[in-house]
């Protein structure tokens, strides 16, 4: 594995995924060329030795595995987990508005945005749409208009002298985006049936039901720097985590049980039918292990790492980090520590993952947060208390988190990957 080629598969997975939805349709995907065979959860699975599976829930999050020739029940799990979503702006049921001879569309911010950036973008839309089919089916369909069609635009200056000061977003006036201009009534899900019938003329559309639809940045992830040392895009947090995780898995060797879990939810609290506080691991681990009592034996020899981007630390706000755990961007992944298990991590969890590193020769960095400034979370404390799986939260270090356009490092993914790809395939996570 290079890290050009790495860095390749990355900005193409950014570039395919504008939300969840598409993410793990991706992620599938590329399973399904490394020979990975599709599980339903309302099947009964007859899982093979060193077989290669993986499992959909509620079409943005996914489990994957390699079940080991060893029984999980005597050397355990290998998990990798991260999360398919992003903070951004998500399109209401009934959207139309129509004012000053401008079609706009009504939004609802979904999980802890940063909104100023969302200004003055050239934005798409995507996401599923259900609808019934000619059979009178209902049906769903992943949708991507790709090009620029929406634009919140900023106010100028001159109306608004203090917006380099002081500039509050009202959520619910400020940010519908203008699509068209027009005095006339427009039904946005005929505009959504012409498009699903554009991009999926054989599924014989009739009518859209309904649509989980959100706005995207149409500009594409990039390499940028004098020397190309960092990655622009959006969404970085946290696909930036489920890519890395993907390819460690790929290489996964099949002795011990490796698996990786990349949840949807994840920025509004996990609290779903398909998020990390959902059944949907806990459910494969049961059918991995036979039983209740096989899971708890699996549990005690498992471990996971829970990848999650971390704030590096901004040159110009130095004072908004520990200065003794500010992560560089590009000096290698991140461990998560926090007294208050915000993090998971714990001195043994965090030991295993600097021996990988150290064995993987891959640099390692630390972050705690100030002790008076509230530390943010991630699903590894989910995981950790919904399975019992001991866990570390890492992550590689970017800045601008939950910007639509964010920024990491173009060498930390890749090291993190190397340091995964090792977990997948070493024997010995627990003390002694
Ligand atoms: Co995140």
């Amino acid at each position: 594995m290079k890290q050009q080629e790495f860095n390749r598969g990355l900005l193409d997975f950014l570039r395919r995924s504008p939300t969840p939805y598409h993410a793990v349709a991706d992620l599938v995907r590329q399973l399904k060329g490394a020979g990975f065979e599709a599980l339903r959860e309302s099947d009964e699975w007859q899982l093979e030795s060193a077989g290669r599976y993986y499992v959909v829930s509620g079409g943005s999050s996914i489990v994957a595995f390699v079940k080991g020739r060893h029984d999980p029940a005597d050397s355990g799990l290998r998990a990798v987990g991260a999360h398919t979503d992003s903070p951004c702006l998500k399109i209401k049921p009934q959207p139309e508005i129509t004012q000053c001879g401008y079609l706009q569309l009504g939004v609802e911010v979904y999980g802890n945005a940063l909104l100023n950036p969302w200004f003055d973008r050239d934005l798409s839309i995507a996401g599923r749409v259900v609808f019934s089919s000619a059979g009178d089916d209902m049906r769903s369909a992943l949708i991507d208009y790709r090009e620029a069609i929406a634009v919140i635009p900023s106010l100028a200056i001159h109306l608004d002298s203090n917006a380099n000061e002081a500039h509050p977003i009202n959520k619910h006036q400020h940010l519908s985006p203008v699509v068209q201009i027009t005095t006339d009534d427009v039904d946005f899900r005929s505009l959504l049936l012409q498009q699903l019938i554009k991009e999926h003329a054989d599924h014989g559309a009739k009518d859209v039901l309904d649509y989980d639809l959100y706005l995207y940045d149409t500009q594409p992830a990039a390499l940028l720097g004098l020397k190309r040392e960092f990655i622009a895009g959006a969404r970085l947090d946290n696909l930036v985590s489920c890519y890395t995780g993907l390819r460690a898995l790929l290489e996964a060797e099949g002795q011990q049980t490796a698996v990786l879990v990349c949840n949807d939810h994840e920025e509004v609290g996990s609290q779903s039918s398909a998020g990390a506080q959902g059944p949907f691991l806990r459910s494969v681990l049961r059918r991995l292990c036979g039983d209740a009592v096989g899971v708890h034996r699996a549990v005690q020899h498992s471990m996971l790492i829970s990848a999650d981007n971390s704030h590096g630390i901004h040159p110009n706000h130095a004072d908004k980090h520990d200065a003794n755990h500010g992560p560089i961007i590009n000096n290698g992944p991140v461990i998560k520590i926090n007294a208050n298990q915000r993090y998971a991590t714990t001195a043994e969890t965090s030991a295993v993952f600097r021996r990988l590193c150290r064995t993987a020769d891959v640099p390692l960095q630390v972050f705690v947060s100030r002790a008076d400034l509230a530390c943010g979370s991630t699903i590894g404390p989910i995981i950790a208390a919904e399975t019992g799986i001991r866990t570390v939260d890492v992550g590689v270090p970017q800045f601008a988190m939950h910007s639509i356009r964010e920024l990491c490092g173009s060498r930390d993914a890749f090291h993190l990957c190397k340091a995964m790809s090792l977990f997948f395939n070493e024997a010995h996570v627990s003390l002694a």
